[in-house]
């Protein structure tokens, strides 16, 4: 069948539609990418324009599809050890806490889990060299799709470069037979860590208050005022001295009052103030 093109009256819709649901702003350039996310969907559900489509997003007797879409919006390009300084600060800070208390540490836009397979890596390596004995990693985002492939803990072998060969090792099991070419997390690490769906731009779920919030790479796609609320939000489970990571290329400069900032797109709240 074929789709007549997505016109500046249906991306706009799409995009309001998005920005209701999630807080993300698409600027007017994405017209193109938006109609290639959505086409093979509208194909495969037999519809037979972009119009019909938005139809039955927005009447809100389909939130199946709702998600479905939101999922295929939203960019969720990630990889183990990505911005590797993040990690080496975060072995720091959690070599100096407490022994006695539980170390926990939040993905808040954890796309298909690969950072927080890292964060549970690096944290387990210090339990193995007797540091942090106890700690849990929790993973979380807007879209069920990465989800589901988080918790499954199945990655392609080649998504594993930046992997050191004795982590490969420790924590990861290679497949074989239908598996081959696939590496699955080992148990060790799966068991301390939980995904659950979280939109940031809605108020967040009651949450015990953690030692590290990473959120890389992800405010890119939010203007000032949502940047302002999701952050804000964020602080307010922030242990008093724990640290939000942010992406390298991101800075909360004028976003929040009242940060310190640590090191590159590392920040704490400034207890002075
Ligand atoms: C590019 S990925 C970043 C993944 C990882 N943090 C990293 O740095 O590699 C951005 C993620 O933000 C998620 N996201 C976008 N809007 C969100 C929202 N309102 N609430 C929660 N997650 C959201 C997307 O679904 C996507 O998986």
């Amino acid at each position: 069948m074929e789709l007549d093109g997505l016109s500046d009256h249906e991306y706009i819709k799409i995009r309001d539609l998005l920005f209701k649901e999630s807080g993300i702003s698409l600027g007017s350039g994405k017209k193109t990418l938006v109609a290639g996310r959505l086409f093979k969907r509208i194909q495969s559900l037999q519809l037979n324009s972009y119009s019909d489509y938005i139809a039955r997003l927005v009447s809100g007797d389909d939130l199946v599809e709702l998600q479905t879409a939101i999922d295929l919006l939203t960019t969720n390009e990630t990889y183990f050890f990505r911005e590797p300084k993040h990690f080496e600060m975060l072995t720091e800070i959690a070599k100096k806490a407490p022994k006695g208390k539980n170390f926990r540490v939040w993905s808040a836009a954890c796309s298909t889990g690969e950072e927080v397979y890292t964060i549970a890596m690096c944290l387990q390596e210090l339990t193995r060299l007797g540091h942090c004995p106890n700690w849990e990693a929790r993973g979380s985002d807007l879209s069920q799709r990465v989800l589901e492939k988080a918790a499954a803990a199945l990655y392609g072998i080649e998504r594993t470069d930046g992997i050191a060969p004795d982590l490969m090792r420790r924590y990861f099991l290679q497949g074989s037979g239908p598996y081959e070419g696939f590496i699955l997390v080992d148990r060790k690490l799966r068991e301390k860590v939980e995904f659950a769906q979280i939109n940031l731009i809605l108020p967040l779920p009651e949450l015990v208050p953690f030692d590290v919030i990473f959120l890389r790479n992800a405010l890119i796609y939010f203007e000032i005022p949502e940047k302002r609320k999701i952050v804000t939000q964020l602080l307010s489970v922030l242990a008093p001295e724990g640290v939000l990571f942010v992406g390298l290329a991101e800075s909360l400069n004028g976003v929040v009052e009242g940060l310190v900032q640590i090191g590159p797109g590392a920040y704490r709240v400034d207890r002075r103030r």
